[in-house]
C-alpha cells in the first residue's frame, strides 16, 4: 500500500520517519515530484532503482535543505559558491567532486567520483529535508523513461503499490526538472537544460558551452539517454499543421486544426508552458488513445529561456524507443 500524506506537520513527520527507516517516499519539489530515499543507505537507494525500473548506471541527485549541507558531500569551487548564493534554493543541480569523507552511497553516485547536489525551493520540501537530516536521493517519481510527474496523482498513476508514501504538496510550480551543471572540469558544462535558464546562469558564469540539439549528442551525463519522458503515443516535433489522426500540443494564440488540443500557453509564456508540459503530454496521451488517435503533434517552442528545457523534453519524448 502507498500512503497519501498531507503536506502538514504530521504528514512531513511521517514522511521523514519512513525515509529515515529506509523507505521510499515521493515528495513535491518546485520542479517535479521526486522519488526519495536515504541517499546514505545503499539498500534504500537500491529500492529506488527497482521501483522505477531505472538502469543502475544512471546516478541520482541528492537533495539538501541548504548549501552548507550540500557542500559537506561535494567540494565547491568559487563558482559553485557563487551559483549557490544566487540560485539556491531553486531548480539548479551542481555536479561537484565527491568528498572522500562524504556519506552518499556508491549506488546513488553510480560509483562516479562526482556527486549531483540540489537545494530545492519550497517550504514543505525544505522542512522534509531538514527533518530527515541526511541527503535524500530523488529522481523524478515516474517509471524510468516515462513522463515525469508534476502532481501527486501522476505519481500514484505510475508508482501506486511500489512505494511507501507520497507527500502531496500540490502541483509543481516550475514543471520541468532542474538544470544540471557540471563544475568538475575547467569550465562549466550544461548537462541538462531545466528550471534555471542558461541566460540566468551565464550572468554568473559567463558563456556556457551547450550543444544546440541535445538529442543528437553523446550522453556525457548518464541520464542523457534518448527516449525519455515518453508518452505512449509517438510525438512529432515542430509541427506547423495537424493531421486528422493527431492530437495537438499547441503553443500560442493561433492553432491549426480543431481536434484534441492542449495549449501550453495561449499567451506564449514559457514559464506557463513549462508548468503545463507534463500534464499536457499525459492528457493528450490518454485522451488521444481513447479517441483512437495515433500521434501527438507538438508546435514549435522558441529556443530561448525555459524554451530550451521544454524543447529538450519534447525531443526526448519524440526519440525512438525500445520496443
Ligand atoms: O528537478 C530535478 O532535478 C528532479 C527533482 C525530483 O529534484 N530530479 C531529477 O532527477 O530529475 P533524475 O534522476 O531524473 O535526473 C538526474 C540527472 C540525470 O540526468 C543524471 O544522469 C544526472 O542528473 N546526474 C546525476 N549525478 C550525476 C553525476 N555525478 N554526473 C553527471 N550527471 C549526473
Ligand atoms: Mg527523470
Amino acid at each position: 500500500m502507498t500512503e497519501r500524506l498531507d503536506a502538514n506537520a504530521a504528514g512531513i513527520a511521517r514522511a521523514a520517519d519512513l525515509l529515515r527507516a529506509g523507505g521510499l517516499v515521493a515528495f513535491g519539489t518546485e520542479t517535479v515530484y521526486g522519488l526519495g530515499a536515504d541517499a546514505t543507505d545503499d539498500a534504500a537507494v537500491a529500492r529506488i532503482f527497482a521501483a522505477k525500473e531505472r538502469p543502475r548506471f544512471n546516478p541520482l541527485i541528492s537533495h539538501f535543505p541548504d548549501a552548507d549541507a550540500a557542500f559537506r558531500e561535494g567540494v565547491p569551487t568559487d563558482l559553485a559558491r557563487r551559483l549557490a548564493e544566487r540560485f539556491w534554493p531553486g531548480p539548479l543541480t551542481l555536479v561537484l567532486p565527491r568528498r572522500p569523507d562524504g556519506t552518499i552511497s556508491d549506488l546513488a553516485a553510480a560509483g562516479l567520483p562526482s556527486v549531483a547536489l540540489r537545494v530545492p525551493h519550497g517550504a514543505v520540501t525544505t522542512e522534509l529535508l531538514r527533518a530527515v537530516g541526511r541527503p535524500v536521493a530523488a529522481p523524478s517519481a515516474n517509471l524510468s523513461g516515462r513522463v515525469s510527474p508534476s502532481d501527486a496523482y501522476h505519481v500514484l498513476r505510475g508508482l501506486q503499490g511500489r512505494i511507501d508514501a507520497v507527500l502531496d504538496s500540490g502541483p509543481c510550480p516550475v514543471g520541468v526538472e532542474s538544470t544540471v551543471l557540471d563544475l568538475t572540469g575547467t569550465s562549466p558544462v550544461l548537462l541538462r537544460p531545466g528550471g534555471v535558464t542558461v541566460e540566468a546562469l551565464e550572468e554568473v558564469c559567463g558563456p556556457i558551452s551547450h550543444p544546440d540539439d541535445y538529442a543528437h549528442t553523446l550522453p556525457t551525463s548518464p541520464g542523457q539517454l534518448a527516449s525519455h519522458y515518453a508518452p505512449g503515443l509517438p510525438v512529432r516535433l515542430d509541427a506547423q499543421d495537424v493531421a486528422p489522426d493527431e492530437a495537438l500540443l499547441a503553443f500560442g494564440p493561433e492553432i491549426p486544426g480543431a481536434g484534441l488540443v492542449w495549449n501550453l500557453s495561449p499567451e506564449e509564456r514559457l514559464d506557463e508552458a513549462a508548468a503545463r508540459l507534463f500534464a499536457g503530454l499525459r492528457f493528450l496521451d490518454s485522451e488521444g488513445a481513447r479517441r483512437g488517435l495515433s500521434r501527438i503533434a507538438a508546435m514549435p517552442i522558441p529556443r530561448v529561456g525555459l524554451g530550451l528545457a521544454i524543447r529538450d523534453r519534447l525531443r526526448r519524448a519524440a526519440s525512438p524507443r525500445p520496443i
